[in-house]
């Protein structure tokens, strides 16, 4: 399986708009989902793109309004071994 890249915006605007708990919850999948060897996991400053926040970037792709709900659904398509 290929690495999968994880990179979380930190600015305090996406922070506020969920990505503390969309860090929380991403951490927690890749321990209950025995991923660690698998995902790279990093936090960025803000870009200012916060009106579309929180944003998350998964494999290159820029995910924005991201959800826990929509966290799971893109690790669960890319974390099948
Ligand atoms: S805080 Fe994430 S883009 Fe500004």
């Amino acid at each position: 399986m290929a690495k999968i890249n994880i990179t979380v915006c930190m600015g305090s605007s996406c922070f506020a708009r969920g990505n503390q708990q969309n860090l929380a919850f991403i951490e927690n999948y890749i321990k209950e989902h025995g991923l660690d060897a698998d995902v790279d996991l990093a936090g960025k400053r803000c870009e200012n793109k916060c009106e579309h926040g929180p944003n998350i970037i998964i494999n290159g792709v820029e995910y924005k309004e991201v959800t826990e709900e929509k966290i799971e659904e893109i690790l669960s398509g890319l974390a099948v071994k």
